[in-house]
């Protein structure tokens, strides 16, 4: 069985990463979150963070790759296999947000058949790299998905993660597992599900419907529970105080890395709006988390949460 990390964009950075490598069952993958592939542009402070070896060591990190242009693609894969040594790379095709699709990127570019079969023609015929897709079903209509798995079967994929949702989802509702199973029936390649795992009961009842899936991604349910893997993977759920130490080495790291209490707790309050859940009555605390304006007023909410409240079942 293999684990993934879900690209999140302001989620699932570098240092998110690498505390949770360090904390919890580490995963077999991380997926960086995506990096607009531009023409003759290298690569911002802040990706080549994402990318860099020094940056993620002791992790198997796969960079994401967001655009509709295979020139752009070609060169950011090889800028990222020749500068900072990696083999693979992974093409979204999910991205959901308006401005994204607008310009036929992420889940948009699954509008445009012929344009996305030339694309994946080029990239496979002249990139010599594991070039992985993370893809939804379709655009507006489930039905789509008939026209996508023809194209995507011709092509060696290195593996097809696949969130059964459409983008006019976005999040919302049930993963279309009618999709996901036309796909382990048709496709050859190594297929990842990914989508709304948030318990040990949602990844068993996955694996009880498609007992040939053995590679699973994780991203709001590990975000909110960041024990959830190590559940599953070793049976025993993790403490409080390991939740703790989670939060403070992330904290500390977020002040090191940026500039100025409101970046740090803009960072530290979007993962309590995913975190806050795990413990009992904890409405009270996240509200005062999300008002607060300064560290110390954060960390003092923070600490009574924690000494006050215990982790729910
Ligand atoms: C805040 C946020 C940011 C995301 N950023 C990315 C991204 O950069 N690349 C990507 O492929 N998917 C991105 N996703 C989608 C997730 O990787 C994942 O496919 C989605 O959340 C469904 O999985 P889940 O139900 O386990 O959360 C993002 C999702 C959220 C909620």
């Amino acid at each position: 069985m293999k684990d993934y990390m879900a690209p999140m964009e302001g989620v699932t950075n570098f240092i998110y990463r690498r505390a949770y490598h360090r904390f919890y069952h580490p995963m077999d993958k991380y997926f960086t979150p995506f990096i607009s592939a531009k023409p003759k542009k290298n690569l911002s402070f802040q990706e080549i963070c994402e990318v860099s070896p020094e940056r993620n060591e002791g992790m198997y990190v796969v960079p994401q790759i967001l655009t509709c242009n295979a020139d752009d693609f070609i060169r950011t894969a090889q800028l990222l296999k020749e500068d900072y040594g990696h083999e693979e790379v992974n093409l979204n095709l999910g991205c959901p947000s308006g401005t994204v699709t607008a310009k036929g990127k992420g889940a948009g570019f699954l509008a445009e058949p012929q344009k996305l079969d030339q694309f994946l023609d080029q990239i496979f015929s002249e990139l010599d790299m594991k070039i992985s897709v993370k893809t939804r079903v379709g655009t507006h209509y489930e039905e789509d998905w008939d026209y996508l798995l023809a194209i995507y079967e011709k092509y060696p994929m290195y593996e097809l993660i696949i969130h059964p949702r459409i983008q006019t989802d976005m999040y919302r509702g049930v993963p279309r597992l009618g999709a996901y199973e036309k796909a382990v029936k048709r496709l050859k390649m190594p297929l990842c599900y990914n989508g709304n795992l948030f318990s040990v009961a949602d990844y068993k009842r996955i694996t009880e419907l498609f007992p040939e899936t053995d590679c699973f991604m994780y991203g709001r349910g590990l975000i909110t529970n960041p024990g959830l893997v190590t559940e599953i993977r070793e049976g025993n759920r993790p403490d409080k105080k390991t939740l703790r130490e989670f939060h403070d080495c992330l904290f500390e790291e977020y002040q090191e890395l940026l500039s100025g209490e409101r970046n740090v707790l803009f960072r530290m309050k979007e993962l309590w709006s995913y975190m806050a859940v795990n413990f009992t009555n904890y409405e009270k605390y996240a509200k005062k988390i999300k008002k607060s304006q300064h560290l110390p007023e954060y960390l003092s909410v923070v600490s009574s949460l924690f000494a006050e409240q215990d982790l729910v079942d």
